[in-house]
């Protein structure tokens, strides 16, 4: 095989990173490129053949859970073990750093590569997409100051430490960021953003994962956006309570994906109604 080399990915290679994204359809914005360098500056790889960028690949940690994410070798270089050798990479640098599970989502006919590097699947991973619809506000704004014990009540209910996205993600769009309280405690969050041609809602995650909460959050997200906007929203399908309610407000299912591990199972929370992304779990 030709010279192949796995290299930094740095800010310069934004506009291919961007290339590769939109080749695969994958709706991902400039602004969600840059954040996702901020938040780990070191995550991104590409593969190069004989000093050609062909291939990209990336992981985000949390310590006891990594995501592997944004695996895309250009087409006409598939086949030649270049996809494998990044992944490799990325595991390698995910257990280098103590991480016992690595997760991802695979795109629909592509368990296999990813079975063939260890991974077992573990359950459906849904999008869902819904128009806008003039829903009552009944959740609060967050304000900056409420961060903290957002990310407090994240961390205790997911079960890592994912503050410095959920941070992110908020600095980002501050207008779309509501939140649950009782008696002054924060009992539910949800956080959207701008994504191509839709709103991208997600995290959104509830107090004992409660139906009433999560309704509560997605409404007041929806209604304070605008009817003439469309919405979509990263769903696991092992919470029958989060694909009930999002199926109840009249969210249509889109492209599923395949939620996979490696390692240590570790068990994600019936709090998690909606997920940040695919890329940030
Ligand atoms: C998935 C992808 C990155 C694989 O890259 P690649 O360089 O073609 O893969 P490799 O040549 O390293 O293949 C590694 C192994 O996986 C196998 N494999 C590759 N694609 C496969 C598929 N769709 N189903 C089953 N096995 C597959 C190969 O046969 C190979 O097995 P071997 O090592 O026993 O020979 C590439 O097909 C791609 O860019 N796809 C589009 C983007 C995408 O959907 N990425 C997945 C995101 S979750």
């Amino acid at each position: 095989m030709d010279q192949l080399r796995i290299a930094k990915f740095t800010s310069n290679d934004l506009p291919f990173g961007k290339m590769m994204t939109d080749l695969e359809g994958w709706h991902r914005t400039v602004t969600d490129w840059n954040r996702l360098l901020r938040i780990e500056p070191l995550g991104m790889i590409k593969a190069q053949l004989d000093g050609r960028d062909v291939g990209i690949a990336g992981f985000l940690s949390y310590k006891d859970v990594s995501w592997i994410h944004s695996v895309i070798v250009l087409p006409e270089f598939r086949g030649k073990g270049i996809g494998r050798a990044m992944v490799e990479k990325c595991i390698a640098n995910a257990r280098e750093n103590g991480c016992p599970c690595i997760k991802l989502d695979s795109v629909r006919g592509f368990e296999g590569f990813y079975r063939s590097l260890g991974f077992a699947e573990e359950f459906e991973s849904h999008r869902y997409l819904a128009d806008g619809a003039p829903f009552p506000k009944v959740a609060e704004e967050v304000r900056p100051s409420d961060m903290g014990s957002i990310m407090a009540f994240d961390r205790a209910a997911v079960g890592v430490d994912r503050g410095r996205v959920l941070r992110a993600i908020f600095e980002d769009k501050t207008d779309l960021a509501f939140c649950t309280r009782e008696a002054a405690v924060i009992t539910g969050y949800i956080l959207g953003r701008e994504g191509e041609e839709r709103v991208q809602i997600g995290p959104c995650v509830a107090k004992g994962g409660d139906y009433s909460i999560g309704h509560q959050l997605i409404t007041t997200l929806i209604g304070s956006v605008g009817p003439e906007r469309r919405f979509r929203m990263c769903v696991p399908g092992a919470n029958r309570t989060a694909v009930r309610l999002v199926r109840d407000l009249g969210f249509a299912s889109g492209i599923a994906s395949t939620r996979m591990y490696l390692g240590e199972r570790f068990q994600e929370s019936a709090a998690v109604l909606s997920m940040i992304s695919p890329e940030k779990g």
